[in-house]
């Protein structure tokens, strides 16, 4: 193909605005892919990972399309992460296009979570072309949506291209505008070889295969190639497109999207953002900016049943796999027994390891509160790093600790200003600019402790934003802090794996939320239990759960038989994620209760 007839292109939106439903229509509509039920197949690619030589990844696809104008293009579909957790990520793979369609649903309009990826489509110069959705819905508002579109991100919105994903509506001209808009990728296709990881994975069959883009020069199937970030060198086994199928090509050019496999064993060798190059004639400028990515929030990962340890770590082991961000190590804990320090790019991350846990591997897990990394200097002058509150010396040990520090952008509609400053003011920021996007929106930029994020500040300012922000942060650096660890006893007895660490203007404050919490999560026994939380030999809150009476269904749910049933039901769900501590059943939400603000 030449570079005159290609469009690198990815498709952007907000969740639920139909990006999904647009890739398997824009399949259809070229031929690409015929029946439903084939298609399918492409699409739910975690569900229905297929066994058959090379996985595939659904979304980043190589589609033919005969426009118009009689000419043959070649459509390369990009597919981005769509999460602030990953948002390197899905600036690799917005590095890797040309363009992006920007879908916004016309019964909704523009919402938060769109912008930050908009921004970055843009920070990446790439031609912007927005898309309204779903107009076969009686509620659709094309004009006022795209008016909005105008205001808020400030691109033309004249002759918008109007679409039904689902019924298929418009999607021919938007292709049409496609061709016309996204410009064809440049780049010297004779020069040093230099192409572009957005997107790699583990196939237990190839290795990691890696989708790249070529930016420069171009790649041949059996030539050795090196990755710019650990200098490693292998020689490419195989080389194609997905188109859906995998299909070996000899040599991709400068402009072209494709894939790689060569005998590499491990995901961190060919990491999104890293360069390809020639060995024997090296680029001089890789991609710029390629990071490791790095965990930065860690939680303990136990079993429910003791006997499920192995089954854990053989579920951890196979995640890692295709992962190159999460991290794990074993741990013990006096209350939890064996399980893992578990390490995650941020919280989102976290929650999908932890359900892919649950839901793919039939985990049952009791997971402790998330905690940053902490950066400790002991009196005798040592500095170490702990991911874990109980890893903590003793106070009178400590010189000084220090937290990571984010800066932190929040894009929000003017209306919610003081809310966002007054819960960024409240988590301990500093603030650093504000200025108007718009005449209705606006940016704020923060820096805050990373362990204030972690706490509970996205569900904050979702609620006082009314869901209306969109944030992109990144950890920039560490400074000393009065932090303290927070303890919690039961029945006197620390339980390890409570222990958080908190700013001591706090503490008093998360000590009495905690012990309230956990006084109203640990069901009642038929003794007296009493929940103190303590900053070093200070009691700083004390709760009794007092002992429980007979009948306490009867007394206290009334007379409603289904409503009672129902919650037995749940207290006996409840119980599965009971853990022992000392004589007291502690349940899985009052390890979560540490998160919880109210
Ligand atoms: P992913 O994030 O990749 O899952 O995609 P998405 O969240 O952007 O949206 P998805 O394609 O899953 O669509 C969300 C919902 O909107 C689905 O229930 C679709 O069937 C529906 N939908 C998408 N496009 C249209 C449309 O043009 N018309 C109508 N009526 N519904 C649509």
């Amino acid at each position: 193909a030449t570079q005159e007839n290609i469009r690198n292109f990815s498709i952007i939106a907000h969740i639920d605005h139909g990006k999904s439903t647009l890739a398997d229509r824009i399949m259809e509509k070229t031929g690409l892919i015929s029946d439903r039920q084939k298609k399918d197949q492409y699409l739910d690619r975690m569900e229905l990972e297929q066994e058959r030589g090379i996985t595939i990844k659904a979304q980043s696809v190589r589609i033919p399309y005969k426009a118009k104008d009689g000419r043959d293009y070649i459509l390369n579909l990009i597919d981005t992460p769509g999460h602030v957790d990953f948002s390197y990520e899905v600036s690799r793979s917005l590095a890797a296009c040309d363009g992006a369609l920007l879908v916004v649903d016309a019964t909704q309009g523009v919402e938060a979570q769109t912008l930050a990826n908009v921004y970055m489509a843009l920070d990446n110069d790439l031609e912007v072309l927005p898309v309204l959705n779903k107009i076969d819905l009686p509620s659709a508002e094309p004009e006022r949506v795209a008016e909005e579109i105008e205001e808020v991100i400030g691109i033309d919105c004249t002759d918008i291209v109007k679409v039904s994903a689902k019924s298929g509506l418009g999607v021919e001209e938007l292709l049409e505008r496609l061709v016309e808009r996204v410009p064809p990728p440049k780049g010297d296709t004779e020069g040093p070889l230099k192409a572009l990881i957005f997107d790699s994975w583990y196939d237990s069959y190839q290795g990691v295969v890696v989708l790249f883009r070529v930016l420069e020069g171009r790649v041949k199937n059996g030539q050795r190639v090196q990755m710019c970030a650990t200098g490693k060198k292998f020689e490419v086994t195989k080389l194609g497109v997905f188109s859906p199928e995998p299909t070996d090509i000899k040599q991709l050019a400068a402009g072209e999207v494709g894939f790689l496999c060569a005998a590499i064993k491990e995901l961190k060798d060919a990491q999104v953002g890293d360069t390809i190059t020639d060995p024997d004639n090296p680029t001089n400028s890789p991609f710029p900016g390629f990071k490791t990515i790095k965990p930065m929030v860690f939680c303990g990962l136990y079993p429910v049943e003791p006997g499920e340890y192995d089954t854990l770590k053989s579920a951890l082991e196979k995640l890692q796999l295709n992962d190159a961000a999460l991290y794990y190590e074993p741990e013990t804990s006096q209350a939890l027994g064996f399980g893992f320090r578990c390490g995650f790019l941020g919280l989102l991350h976290m929650e999908v390891i932890q359900e892919r846990l649950e839901r793919e591997f039939q985990a049952k897990l009791i997971a402790t509160a998330p905690s940053v990394i902490y950066r400790v200097t002991r009196i005798d002058g040592v500095t170490f790093d702990i991911d874990n509150p109980s890893n903590l010396p003793p106070q009178e040990k400590i010189q000084s600790i220090a937290e990571p520090f984010v800066r932190m952008e929040i894009h929000v509609p003017n209306d919610y200003v003081g809310n966002v400053l007054g819960l960024c003011e409240e988590k301990r920021g500093i603030q650093k600019d504000m200025r108007y996007m718009t005449s209705t929106r606006v940016v704020i930029s923060y820096e805050l402790p990373f362990s204030e994020i972690v706490y509970d500040f996205f569900d904050r300012l979702k609620s006082v934003t009314k869901g209306f922000a969109s944030l992109d942060y990144e950890v920039i650096d560490y400074r000393v802090a009065d932090l303290v660890k927070l303890d919690v006893l039961i029945n006197s007895e620390p339980v390890d794996a409570m222990a958080v660490i908190v700013h001591r203007s706090n503490a008093a404050y998360r000590g009495r939320a905690l012990a309230l919490k956990l006084k109203r999560v640990i069901h009642r026994q038929l003794f007296e239990i009493i929940i103190q939380a303590a900053v070093g030999s200070k009691i700083i809150a004390r709760e009794r759960v007092s002992p429980m009476r007979k009948n306490v269904t009867a007394k206290c749910y009334g007379g409603d038989i289904t409503r009672k049933r129902k919650l037995l039901e749940k207290q006996k769900e409840g119980k599965k994620r009971m853990k022992r501590m000392g004589s007291v059943e502690i349940p899985q939400e009052a390890f979560l209760a540490a998160l919880q603000s109210d």
